[in-house]
């Protein structure tokens, strides 16, 4: 749980109005919301069909809208559908053919642009292409790719014939790779040469190399070679670019059930164990659709940035398929935000004229820190809504975010919520007034609460597990391959679906999130389990036993902190911390590596063996230890 001072907590219930130009123009109006929000608690049946009709196009339109057998849930039933569809093949056939679907830069201000009937034939023959290869519907295909336009296309083509996509971050290590391609199944891995970061090539198809090596099984790989590489492929692997080009430009998309698998996403949890969580193609689509028309106030002729990987949820939902299936103009950027200098973001949005600004809370601190001077010496005027997501936003990164960054005439909308929710569950939307630090009121159809273990309404302003009392059409449907891990999210509660996080209501119904209650780390926004860490750290050969916590860290939000019992034979140099972090980059990857390594004789464990996390982090943080009863020494 993160630490909050008595001063954050009184900014924290100030209230911010939006701006006149937001109020006045936005799709949903302040009482709308109410009265909408209302109806889509009372009847979410009416209220999602009318939504999945009007927004969306069918195939065949579903029978039913909701069938709860619980804790399973099937939405929209009988309905034909195709994501992929409804990102591209729409907007051609309503006149977008035209119209810039991705403006792609980079570290060198490179730029490429692709039109939405561009974007439409490249992953149509590209999805022709992975047909070529024998993927068909329901096979699994793992990306591990650069953050490019060949990324999106490799997406929404398996969306397109219906192969399910598991996307693996690119900054993961080989063995963290081949553990979620292994666990997939994977029959396909599709990766780039290489990503740039800080002036850098990082090698990624080496990674890949390196993963599929220790593959019990065979797999093919297509690489995208970039700017001119050469690299020689063999066997069993493909040209990128050379598979599309050498494939047909017509590939109808498959009709989909409106339950047929996406996509998995893996994500940490409290084992060492990934979890992949399955997500569904209709009711993903219509939420992930619908929460960005609305939580962004989507305009026709936007410029919009999401400046997360799409290797994270963030970016499936909100980079791809939310901003697509809405026609939307989208930037995708490659590289570190500071390099070649610390006003790199803010000539993209001056040059692009970028409107609206999705980003997460450790990139606007990294910004505070440099200082105003980047951003006042670019006109950032043409924002108007400014997002925030992956973690807690403290107040006062919301007010330098709101001030030197919107000019105060922007919104800032903080969106909470996960992997597992698909899209936006807490996000007030632009024209609601905000409240710094407060993630503020539910999204449509959502209604959360803030119980405690027992399930029980705790009072306002007061610290509790914040939980969901139904479904909602982009909820995960279950995690692949663990139905018990699955059940979990429904059954620890009273019912209600449990998230994992601390939280407070007030007396407006604004919702505060603290941070996590269990065993997992906000690193930088990125999610990370403390066991997934300890099981890296003692695959190194002095290791014997590892208890990994989070630190408040002024820019990360939380930094790791491993406390290390050594083997009796290790030989403690000046080098071995340094060794036992490169341990952990190659078993898990850079986001896993502790930034410090305490040695300590022994690990303070309950009397069943479980390892006391909350002593090493009570004493840390130099707060009272709470109750040792179960304490072992
Ligand atoms: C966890 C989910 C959702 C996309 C990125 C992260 C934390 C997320 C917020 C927010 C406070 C937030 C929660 C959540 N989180 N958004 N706006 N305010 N905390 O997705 O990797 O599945 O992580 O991120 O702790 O449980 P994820």
């Amino acid at each position: 749980m993160s630490v909050i001072s008595n001063e954050v907590l009184l900014k924290s219930h100030e209230t911010y109005h939006s701006p006149d130009r937001i109020i006045n123009n936005a799709k949903i109006s302040s009482e709308n919301y109410l009265k909408l929000y209302k109806k889509s608690i009372s009847d979410p049946e009416e209220f999602w069909g009318d939504i999945a009709e009007k927004e969306l196009f069918w195939f065949k339109k579903f029978d039913s809208v909701l069938e709860w057998n619980y804790p399973n849930y099937k939405w929209f039933e009988g309905g034909k559908i195709n994501i992929c569809y409804n990102c591209l093949d729409r907007h051609i056939k309503n006149g977008k053919r035209n119209k810039v679907a991705y403006i792609y830069t980079n570290e060198n201000s490179q730029e490429i642009k692709i039109t939405y009937g561009e974007l439409f034939e490249s992953v149509s023959r590209f999805a022709n292409g992975l047909k070529s290869l024998g993927i068909k519907k329901g096979d699994r295909v793992t990306i591990n790719m650069a953050q490019t336009i060949e990324q999106v296309i490799a997406v929404l083509a398996c969306a397109r014939i219906g192969a399910i996509h598991s996307v693996v971050f690119g900054g993961f290590a080989p063995h963290a790779l081949k553990l979620r391609i292994e666990d997939a199944q994977s029959k396909l891995v599709i990766t780039s040469t290489w990503t740039q970061r800080r002036g850098k090539k990082i090698m990624i198809k080496s990674i890949v190399d390196e993963a599929v090596d220790s593959l019990g099984y065979n797999v093919d790989i297509i690489v995208a070679q970039r700017d001119g590489d050469n690299l020689e492929l063999i066997e069993n692997e493909y040209d990128f670019h050379k598979l599309m080009s050498g494939s047909s430009p017509e590939c109808e998309a498959e009709w989909m059930d409106s339950e047929d698998p996406l996509f998995i996403l893996y994500t940490s949890g409290t084992t060492g164990k990934p979890k992949g969580i399955l997500h569904t193609s209709a009711g993903y689509n219509l939420f992930t659709h619908f929460t960005s028309k609305t939580v962004f106030d989507l305009q026709d002729d936007d410029i919009y940035w999401c400046t997360a990987d799409i290797g994270w949820i963030t970016g499936h939902s909100y980079l791809v398929y939310g901003p697509l299936s809405n026609g939307a103009t989208s930037l995708i950027v490659e590289g570190a935000p500071d390099y070649p200098n610390p006003a790199r973001w803010w000539s993209i949005i001056e040059k692009y004229r970028v409107n609206i600004l999705y980003t997460a809370p450790t990139a606007i601190r990294l910004f505070m820190k440099y200082g105003i001077e980047y951003p006042a010496k670019h006109d950032l005027k043409s924002l108007r809504i400014l997002g925030t997501v992956g973690e807690p936003i403290n107040p006062e990164a919301w007010i330098w975010y709101y001030e030197n960054i919107g000019n105060k005439n922007c919104a800032v909308v903080d969106t909470w919520w996960q992997t597992e929710t698909g899209g936006h569950m807490i996000a007030t939307l632009p024209a609601v007034s905000q409240k710094p630090g407060k993630a503020g009121l539910p999204f449509f159809g959502i209604e959360p609460k803030i119980v405690d273990k027992e399930g029980n309404d705790v009072p306002v302003n007061t610290v509790g597990l914040l939980v969901v009392k139904s479904t909602w059409p982009s909820a995960l449907r279950t995690c692949w391959g663990e139905p018990e891990r699955y059940n979990k999210y429904w059954k620890e509660i009273n019912g209600y679906y449990f998230a994992g996080d601390l939280a407070t209501i007030d007396e407006d119904g604004y919702i505060m999130i603290l941070g996590r209650s269990d065993d997992v780390l906000n690193v930088s926004g990125h999610r990370i389990g403390t066991a997934e860490v300890e099981s890296a750290l003692i695959t190194h050969h002095y290791v014997a036993e590892a208890a990994v916590i989070g630190k408040p860290h002024e820019i990360k939000g939380e930094s790791i902190k491993a406390f290390v019992v050594l083997k009796d034979n290790a030989v403690i140099d000046k080098h071995l911390v340094n060794d036992i972090k490169f341990r952990v980059r190659r078993e898990l990857g850079s986001i896993g590596v502790p930034d410090e390594i305490e040695f300590v004789d022994k690990l303070h464990k309950t009397r069943s063996g479980k390892i006391m996390r909350r002593v090493y982090k009570a004493k840390e943080l130099g707060m009272d230890v709470g109750d040792l009863s179960t304490i072992e020494d």
